[in-house]
């Protein structure tokens, strides 16, 4: 397995009749997290890879960004893995959680807070992202350590984005934020703000082209 960034594992389906990528990321940290449950398929397609990458060590977190299946599904598929594994979500994802078959641990974080782990070498703060399907209380994660800014759907790209990176501005990105992702203004007003105090060096994006942040 090849990283695609330092320690930042990527996982990838591309379906081509939609021309579209769908990843994960685990995050090999001391503790680990991997960004993004998949689907059921995907997360019984990826474990041997985890469990080659993360050795004797366990997947002790995983973060879902808000409630779909590409970010939730895989959630029961990994818990049987490792079942002292903890979800770091947003309150109203976590509640829909058990819908999934999850039943393990669950960490509720909202837009500001953050959560630190293993004398701070994973430090995580999470964002406010109005997300699918409801446009309304999903999260975003940003690494302190790594600068990674895990990103679910917000900056998409159609394409085959397997193991590419491609370099933009990050205030440019930020700025092309448009109301087909976020359409209520006033929240998208908000997002960007946040973002734009943000200095990612990376995003590790749920679909198309991560992206080598520039200014
Ligand atoms: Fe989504
Ligand atoms: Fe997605």
């Amino acid at each position: 397995m090849k990283a695609i960034r330092n320690n930042l594992y990527q996982f990838s389906l591309y379906i081509p009749p939609m021309d579209f990528t769908i990843h994960q990321y685990l995050l090999n940290t001391d503790p680990a997290i991997l960004f993004a449950a998949g689907t059921v398929q995907q997360a019984a397609a990826i474990l041997p890879d985890l469990k080659t990458i993360l050795g004797k060590k366990p997947l002790k977190y995983v973060f879902v960004s808000h409630m779909e299946s590409d970010e939730a599904g895989g959630l029961r598929v990994l818990q049987k893995e490792y079942p002292d594994l903890t979800v770091i979500a947003g309150a109203i994802t976590a509640r829909e959680l058990p819908g999934y078959g999850y039943t393990g641990k669950m960490i509720t974080r909202r837009g500001g807070e953050s959560l630190t782990d293993g004398d701070l070498s994973l430090s995580l703060s999470f964002i406010d992202y109005p997300s699918e399907v409801h446009l309304q209380d999903g999260l975003l994660a940003c690494e302190k350590n790594s600068g990674i800014l895990y990103s679910a759907d917000l900056f998409l790209r159609f394409g085959n984005g397997m193991g590419q990176v491609i370099r933009k501005d990050w205030h440019s990105e930020v700025e092309h934020i448009d109301t087909q992702r976020v359409p209520n203004e006033e929240a998208r007003k908000k997002l960007q703000q946040r973002l734009e105090s943000l200095h990612p060096a990376f995003l590790a994006v749920g679909h198309g082209y991560c992206i080598d942040c520039m200014g």
